[in-house]
């Protein structure tokens, strides 16, 4: 049986609904109403108005609570019909979308494309973020020509997406760097490649504060990066450890 077929028989397998869906559960935030099911939306690690100045509170809040809330609530309405979608990790579901039942590929495309980036997004961003440097910035130096260039690069991707996107850098298991966009709610998970970073170009990301200004949200929003975490998970995807 080819490993596409297998993948396949596991993800259309019902077995067991809800339980051991992911190891860090955590409760979702009181502000937002959790639906019950086995998709969780993990709380900050900061408050929201941490990021101030460059974030505000209340676009944090707005965009945490209700935003991916509403990622969280969907997908477990999907779950509740195809408990499947709750039995894999998320990176297996979005590298493997054809074999999600045809009824809901889309919203789990959407939803659970939406549930990583946001995931990753609140882990990458943080007071206190500390400074690139060791594989982390050798690699920037390397692949994308230093930060400046870097910088300057991955804010032009970010102006250009036409809608709602993203703009990434992903991460080859090789530790190779590249600025990527994608559209809606895609992830480089689904090319098979993982986001290290990214920012979310989504007006709902921005909107209150910067309103048409994306340029201006893409500028700031650097003073919110946390390389320390960003170290991390370069490490993990190395290891091929890196989930979302
Ligand atoms: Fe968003």
């Amino acid at each position: 049986m080819s490993s596409m077929s297998r993948r396949h028989l596991m993800i259309a397998a019902t077995g067991i609904a809800t339980a051991a869906v992911s190891s860090r559960i955590a409760f979702a935030q009181t502000a937002a109403p959790a639906a019950a099911g086995p998709f969780k939306l993990d709380p900050l690690t900061y408050p929201v108005g941490a990021l101030e100045p460059h974030i505000d509170a209340r676009t944090m809040e707005i965009h945490h609570d209700r935003h991916h809330q509403a990622y969280v609530t969907n997908l477990n309405n999907f779950a509740s019909e195809h408990p499947q979608i709750a039995t894999m990790p998320i990176a297996d579901i979005l590298g493997s979308l054809e074999n999600v039942p045809e009824a809901i590929r889309t919203g789990v495309r959407n939803n659970l494309g939406g549930h990583a980036n946001h995931t990753m997004f609140w882990q990458i961003m943080g007071p206190d973020g500390g400074k690139p440097e060791g594989e982390v910035l050798a690699a920037i130096d390397r692949d994308l020509g230093g930060m400046e260039k870097f910088q300057t690069d991955f804010n032009a991707a970010g102006a250009r997406q036409f809608g709602s996107g993203w703009v990434f850098v992903t991460v080859t298991k090789d530790g190779k760097l590249a600025i990527e966009n994608r559209p809606n709610q895609d992830s480089p998970i689904m090319d098979g490649k993982r986001a290290l970073m990214g920012n979310d170009v989504w007006e709902h990301a921005y909107y209150l504060n910067y309103q048409n200004r994306r340029p201006d949200y893409l500028k700031a929003w650097w003073n919110t990066v946390n390389w320390n975490k960003i170290a991390e998970r370069y490490a993990a995807a190395k290891a091929g450890t890196l989930g979302v």
